[in-house]
C-alpha cells in the first residue's frame, strides 16, 4: 500500500488542514514598528496596527484563531502584574480592533501575569514563594478586562490552582457565559520556553524557575489529573505545553477525556527547526510538516504554532 501515492493517500489516517492552526503573535505598544527577535528567526513582534493587518491576513489564508501576547515597556511591569487589568494593555486595545475589523477570526488571550510582572513570574510573591489564592484574584481581573475587550476564549497559563473555576464564575457574573476557557491544563517546567522569554523580554527578569507550580516533565498521571480537575472547574478545551516532547499527555488525555484538546508547539521547538533549517541540518519545511502532522496523530484538535502563516500558505497552495 505505500508504493504509490495514491494508495498511500488511500491510507492515510490523519491529515493536518487549516482548521488546525492557531497562530500566537507577539504585540508591542507604540505605531509602524516590528522588531526582530534573535532567537526566534522569522518571527517578529509588532506593534497593532502592523498585528491587525497580518490577523487579516491569516484569516483570509483560513487560519482559526491568533493568541496574542505583550512585550510591555519594563517601566509598566510590577510585584503584582496590574498591567493585566488595564483595558487599554495592548493586548486589550488589539483585540478590540480585531474584533471591529477582522470578525471572522477567533482570539484567544493568555490570561497570564508573567509578560506583567517585574519578576517574570505567573503568581503574585511573598518572600519568593507564589500566594496561590492572591494570584488567581488578579489573573480573574485580568481575564474579565479581556473579555470585556472582546477576547473569545481566555486561556490561563498560570497553573494556579482553582483558577479555571473562579474565571467560570467571574466571566458568567459579568454576562460572558459565551466566553470560552482553553485551559493550559497540562504545562510542564520546560527548558523549551527559553525563546518565548526573549520574545516577551523576562528572560532577564526571571528569578529562579517555575517548578513550583508547572508539572514536572516526569509525570503523566499528574497531567491526567490536572486535565480532569480543569474540566471539573468548567474548561471547554484542553491544552498541553510544550507539544513535541510531551504527544504521549496529549494521547491520554484525549482518550480519558474526548473533549478539544490542543498542544502548543513552543518557541524552543520553533527555533530548534529553524536553527537546524538554517544550518542546512534538516529539511526546515518538511520537519515543520512532519512535526504538525505528529499532533494530529497524538490526537490534537488543533495546534498553536509559529510556523502557523507559512503551513497555511502551503495548505491553501500558495
Ligand atoms: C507563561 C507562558 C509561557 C509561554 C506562553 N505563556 C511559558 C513561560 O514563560 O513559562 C511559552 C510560549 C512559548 O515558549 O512559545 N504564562
Amino acid at each position: 500500500m505505500r508504493k504509490a501515492d495514491w494508495s498511500r493517500r488511500m491510507v492515510q489516517e490523519n491529515v493536518l488542514t487549516l482548521n488546525d492552526l492557531i497562530w500566537p503573535i507577539f504585540l508591542i505598544d507604540g505605531e509602524n514598528r516590528r522588531e526582530q527577535i534573535p532567537a526566534m528567526p522569522g518571527v517578529e513582534r509588532v506593534t497593532v496596527d502592523i498585528a491587525l493587518r497580518d490577523a487579516e491576513n491569516a484569516a483570509r489564508l483560513g487560519i482559526t484563531a491568533i493568541a496574542p501576547f505583550p512585550n510591555i515597556e519594563h517601566s509598566m511591569r510590577d510585584d503584582t502584574g496590574s498591567q493585566i487589568s488595564n483595558p487599554d494593555n495592548v493586548v486589550n486595545r488589539f483585540t478590540r480592533q480585531i474584533k471591529k475589523e477582522v470578525p471572522n477570526i477567533g482570539i484567544i488571550t493568555d490570561a497570564a501575569l508573567d509578560p506583567f510582572t517585574s519578576h517574570g513570574h505567573d503568581g503574585i510573591l511573598e518572600n519568593g514563594l507564589i500566594v496561590n489564592d492572591l494570584s488567581v484574584a488578579r489573573i480573574v481581573s485580568g481575564a474579565l478586562a479581556q473579555a470585556e475587550a472582546g477576547a473569545d476564549i481566555i486561556a490561563p497559563s498560570d497553573m494556579m490552582d482553582g483558577r479555571v473555576g473562579a474565571i467560570r464564575e467571574a466571566l458568567d457574573a459579568h454576562g460572558f457565559q459565551d466566553v470560552a476557557i482553553m485551559s493550559y491544563a497540562a504545562k510542564f517546567s520546560s527548558a523549551f520556553y527559553g525563546p518565548y522569554r526573549e520574545a516577551i523580554g523576562t528572560a532577564g527578569l526571571l528569578k529562579g524557575d517555575k517548578k513550583t507550580y508547572y508539572v514536572d516533565p516526569a509525570n503523566s498521571e499528574e497531567a491526567v489529573r490536572e486535565a480532569a480537575q480543569d474540566l471539573e472547574e468548567g474548561a471547554d478545551m484542553l491544552m498541553v505545553k510544550p507539544g513535541m516532547p510531551y504527544l504521549d499527555v496529549i494521547r491520554r488525555i484525549k482518550d480519558a477525556f474526548g473533549i478539544p484538546t490542543y498542544a502548543y508547539q513552543v518557541s524552543g521547538e520553533y527555533s530548534m527547526i529553524k536553527a537546524a533549517g538554517a544550518n542546512g541540518w534538516i529539511d526546515e519545511e518538511r520537519a515543520m510538516m512532519e512535526s504538525l502532522l505528529a499532533f494530529k496523530r497524538a490526537g490534537c484538535d488543533g495546534i498553536l504554532t509559529y510556523f502557523a502563516p507559512r503551513v497555511a500558505e502551503i495548505l491553501s497552495g500558495r
